[in-house]
């Protein structure tokens, strides 16, 4: 390994979310942080330079995007996805959930309604609740140890006021990584119903082999002719603060309307460390790409055998994608508000509540597994510990 993840740095006192914000989120700031998907490693160097090179200068006036930040998308998108977008398809947007916000506001009226596929990440629920429409769920099937969609309930759970289906590939709490059949019938069904789909692919670097990810846009033609893709380089090169995602449309009546929604409040303007840090990242970020997920899926399988072996009660789902960790503790028995007390109060560890992602999270925690082995060492020690200590 020419990368070493298990150096530990302390974040407290960076205004790191998941250091800093523990006594306000969690009621105690002493806790092993594994909850929010930010990883305590540090990002590719090539990164860093890029920004201390351009920081250097010590002018910091209006930007523009680059060719070569273009380029690296476009090549990265192509090498490591097997999808060839343009240039023109491609617009830097200020975040993900943001970009969520923005279809919404741009594609929906309030009398019409968002499908989501739960237990799925919370802001899918959250951000159309609060801009007042309503939610159509439709609920993953839970089958040998793995999620899978429930396309015909899909069918039957949809009604001509649904306008938007947000699709998490890969999924968001579960890892899944959808096969291609999978989302070959989504896009059908979606466009049959004149349902938009939002593909946000923020987890896609992060596959693990033999899982290839697929990009929604690039299994038939209804599905490129009837989405809005989002990704970014921050889950995968560990840059969230830095806010570099970018969405891509190749169709280009819905690609007109949603950059003219975006200009019209130069939302598609980014930063100038986000232009330059993306471009570094998929320009040089290969490698430690490829050492952070062997890294990463070797704490997946520490977890697991740590359970197994220590805490039987507690079974983790393997993911086949990203560094979040979807932990069934159903054969604990305890309530939903005794089992976060368990965690938080107990082990004196920060996860996230399973029923945040929706009511099929009750039973469940999601640990976030982006950090050095000696800390989830710790964190299970702590876990097991605080189970044995209840005898349950
Ligand atoms: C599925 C998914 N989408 C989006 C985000 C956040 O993206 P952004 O920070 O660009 O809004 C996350 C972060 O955890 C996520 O898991």
């Amino acid at each position: 390994m020419k990368y070493n993840f298990d150096e530990i740095i302390d974040r407290k006192n960076t205004n790191a979310l998941k250091t800093d914000a523990l006594g306000p989120r969690y009621g105690n700031s002493d806790l092993i942080p594994l909850w929010v998907a930010d990883m305590d490693f540090l990002s590719p160097p090539a990164i860093t330079e890029a920004i201390i090179e351009r920081a250097k200068h010590g002018i910091f006036g209006y930007t523009c995007p680059s060719q070569e930040y273009y380029n690296s998308i476009i090549n990265w998108v192509d090498r490591f996805h097997d999808w060839k977008i343009k240039q023109e398809w491609i617009s830097f947007i200020p975040g993900i959930v943001k970009g969520i916000a923005f279809v919404i506001d741009c594609f929906t009226t309030k009398d019409q309604k968002v499908v989501i596929q739960p237990p799925v990440y919370h802001p899918f629920r959250i951000v159309p609740t609060l801009h007042h429409r309503d939610i159509v769920y439709n609920p993953l099937i839970l089958e040998a140890g793995q999620y899978r969609m429930d396309l015909e309930g899909l069918k039957k759970a949809i009604d001509p006021q649904c306008r938007v289906l947000i699709l998490c590939n890969p999924h968001n709490p579960g890892g899944r990584v959808w096969s291609r059949q999978e989302l070959i019938d989504i896009a059908e069904i979606c466009y049959d119903n004149n349902i938009l789909v939002i593909s946000d692919e923020i987890h896609s670097d992060l596959a693990y082999a033999p899982n290839k990810h697929i990009p929604f846009a690039s299994v038939s033609e209804k599905a490129a002719q009837n989405s809005i893709t989002f990704m970014a380089p921050s889950k995968t090169f560990n840059i969230a603060g830095i806010v570099s995602s970018f969405s891509v449309i190749p169709n280009d009546e819905l690609r007109e309307k949603f950059h003219a929604y975006l200009a019209s409040s130069e939302l598609e303007e980014g930063h100038i460390f986000a232009y330059l840090a993306a471009q570094a990242a998929y320009e040089h970020g290969e490698e430690w790409l490829k050492e952070v997920k062997s890294y990463l899926w070797d704490n997946i399988n520490f977890v697991d055998q740590y359970l197994k072996a220590n805490i039987p009660q507690i079974k983790a789902m393997i993911p086949q994608a990203s560094f979040l960790v979807w932990l069934d503790c159903k054969d604990l028995n305890l309530s939903q508000q005794d089992l976060v007390s368990l965690f938080v109060d107990d082990a004196k560890l920060a996860l996230n509540d399973g029923v945040m992602f929706g009511s099929q999270g009750e039973g469940y925690m999601r640990m976030n597994i982006g950090t050095p082995r000696a800390n989830i060492e710790k964190a299970l020690q702590n876990l097991k510990r605080a189970v044995d200590s209840k005898q349950i």
